[in-house]
């Protein structure tokens, strides 16, 4: 070994004794003929000492040369700093080394950007150099923690009886879900395979096959447009188990966080976790994964409506929409008129006509502290009501929405999140609100195609007494299914699924798959549900969006070692890149496009 310690460990306790550092030049200061540098590893910092006393001349020399992230080995002796100068912010803080020798291992070009914790670098700048960027220790404690989260998951499983299986990456493609990426066939011309968006069908064959509990860390790949917590390539905890119903599954579930969060954070998660229906979650707070690390509930108006004397509501109730509030409590000081006007905006950019909000004053009795673009239409009636429904209070803000429902949920389920996590600062990152919501609608009417389509894959399993509006009135059909939801983000999600082939069959034809469709496309699946399929079910984490939130990280970038950007890049290796006519003439590929 080229060190007897890393840059992190040693303590008072160490004082006299000798020692060989290996690390990262972090600094490098001259104080009064002595050197300081600071040395640094993944483990943490430690305070080496020149002093031409211990390391001659010669030494202190080298070490004035040394420059940020030369790569360095010092040995010396450890000495105390002393009750005065002891650094309490550092864990190695009460000791210092004194060198007797210094080795430089290899010198470093200036970094593109200081290996520092508060340096504010653009993102590009950060993933071309990577390698630099995963130096920093933000970066390195995210990491960790995701290996810590993993091992810590594959041990409950394990300790549950689950079985790890691979499955393939290389795979069918098939209609619905995400979008796939395709990979062309050289020995099959003309054909593609896809890349699997998730494990799903092959987890599903393992219970058929008798696996009874399968897990498996598993990379999943979806071509679609990227966000903060989406990347094209990212991994799934997947789980399926057989002869189990919606409660087993959420039990693991659960199981599942509470070890994470103890084991990584050191945090206990009260059991269990609220739950809610799709259709409550909906109503009260415009979405299917409510953050409840606040209130602000929607309030229902649609009957209040007709009789409030303000023609935009009743318009709305006349077109069959609804109108619906929610109330900020106390928030008039904090929003000013630019502010609501900013969010009047911010409505108006996810559909909205416009967002009527009303102020209100010292005395929520007097008509005159009303104030808003609303206020003056409403009769006293009605504003009577209203209060009343509202629980207005003196220096309250209200917002209303009206429209169809789920262009209200829209709207203002994302002016609930604005307010209450940007605007009113209302939610702490590690106030854990965990949150179960199930039952969601098999089918959801697309405007789109003037079609229902699955809400989930459609192989989820309906409520038995639901099979009869299958055919009649799909929309009424609600799913066993259930999302883990962690402070407004969906962090995993799976459903009962369909084991029997009449049942499954239905379900295709309400979704307007023919009989011929289904076989092409899931024949394989059907083959195999008509050979003694157990019942079944299971579930997906999105690690990357636990591991985010886990660590308070901005996007699951930071918590992914090598991630593309927002527009699906890989900035360190520069790609996707053009190939040669050579590499594509192999795989009968003609591209459109003129190759620079
Ligand atoms: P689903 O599509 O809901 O379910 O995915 C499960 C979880 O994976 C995470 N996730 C993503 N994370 C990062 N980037 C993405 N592009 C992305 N897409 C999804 C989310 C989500 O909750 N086979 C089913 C699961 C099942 O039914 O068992 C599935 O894939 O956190
Ligand atoms: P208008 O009558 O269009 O000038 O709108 C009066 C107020 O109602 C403005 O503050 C608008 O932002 C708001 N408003 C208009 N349409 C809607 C709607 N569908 N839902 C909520 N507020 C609306």
């Amino acid at each position: 070994m080229m060190r007897t310690h890393t840059c992190g460990q040693l303590r008072a306790t160490d004082v006299g004794s000798s020692t060989t550092l290996c690390g990262w030049v972090q600094n490098n200061r001259d104080h009064g003929g002595v050197i300081f540098i600071d040395l640094r590893d993944r483990h943490g910092l430690t305070q080496v000492v020149f002093d031409k006393d211990i390391c001659g001349e010669e030494g202190k020399a080298l070490a004035d040369k040394l420059r940020g992230e030369w790569v360095v080995q010092v040995t010396g002796e450890v000495r105390s700093r002393g009750e005065k100068n002891a650094n309490k912010n550092l864990a190695t803080g009460a000791i210092e080394v004194f060198a007797k020798t210094l080795t430089v291992l290899n010198q470093a070009q200036t970094p593109p950007f200081e290996i520092d914790e508060h340096a504010k670098v653009g993102e590009e700048v950060r993933l071309k150099s990577r390698f630099l960027d995963l130096r920093r220790p933000a970066m390195q404690k995210r990491l960790i923690a995701r290996h810590k989260a993993m091992q810590s998951a594959r041990r409950f499983f394990d300790a549950n009886g689950f079985v790890e299986v691979e499955t393939p990456a290389l795979c069918k493609y098939t209609p619905g879900g995400a979008r796939n990426f395709l990979v062309p066939s050289r020995l099959h011309q003309g054909q593609f395979y896809a890349l699997a968006e998730s494990p799903q069908l092959f987890k599903q064959l393992l219970m058929v096959a008798g696996y009874d509990r399968y897990v498996q860390i598993a990379k999943c790949f979806r071509d679609e447009d990227l966000r903060n917590d989406r990347q094209p390539e990212f991994t799934q905890i997947d789980l399926e188990m057989s002869f189990i119903d919606m409660e087993d599954i959420m039990g693991i579930g659960e199981g599942m966080a509470r070890t994470l969060w103890k084991e990584v954070l050191g945090v206990d998660l009260p059991a269990p976790f609220r739950r809610m229906t799709w259709t409550e979650a909906m109503n009260s707070y415009g979405s299917d994964k409510p953050d409840l690390r606040f209130g602000m509930p929607i309030i229902d108006l649609t009957d209040w409506a007709p009789t409030s004397g303000f023609s935009v509501f009743q318009k709305a109730v006349e077109a069959k929409g609804v109108v619906r509030a929610l109330n900020a409590k106390k928030a008039n000081e904090l929003l000013s008129r630019r502010t609501l006007d900013t969010l009047t905006e911010f409505a108006k950019g996810l559909g909205a006509k416009g967002l009527a909000w009303i102020k209100i004053g010292a005395d929520p009795s007097k008509a005159e502290d009303w104030q808003g673009p609303a206020a003056k239409n409403i009769t006293p009636e009605a504003r009577a009501e209203l209060a009343r429904r509202l629980d207005v209070g003196p220096g309250d803000v209200l917002f209303f929405g009206a429209d169809s429902f789920k262009g209200v949920c829209t709207v203002l389920g994302a002016v609930r999140v604005e307010l209450g996590r940007n605007l009113l600062k209302l939610a702490k990152w590690d106030d854990w609100q965990f949150l179960w919501v199930h039952s969601a609608p098999l089918y959801e009417w697309s405007e789109e195609s003037h079609s229902f389509v699955a809400n989930h894959h459609p192989f989820t399993c309906p409520y038995p007494e639901h099979v009869q509006f299958l055919a009649s009135d799909p929309g009424k059909v609600l799913s066993k299914s259930y999302d883990m939801v962690l402070n407004g983000n969906e962090i995993g999600g799976g459903s009962i699924r369909i084991h029997d082939a009449a049942t499954q069959g239905a379900v295709f034809r309400a979704l307007g798959i023919s009989e011929e469709e289904a076989q092409k496309k899931f024949g394989f699946l059907l083959h195999a549900l008509s050979f003694g399929a157990p019942p079944h079910g299971g579930m997906a984490f999105g690690l990357d969006r636990l591991i985010m939130l886990m660590t308070d990280a901005e996007s699951i970038r930071d918590v992914i070692a090598y991630p593309k950007t927002q527009r699906g890049r890989d900035e360190m290796l520069d790609c996707p890149t053009p190939v040669s006519d050579r590499q594509l003439k192999d795989l009968h590929i003609v591209t459109t496009v003129q190759q620079a």
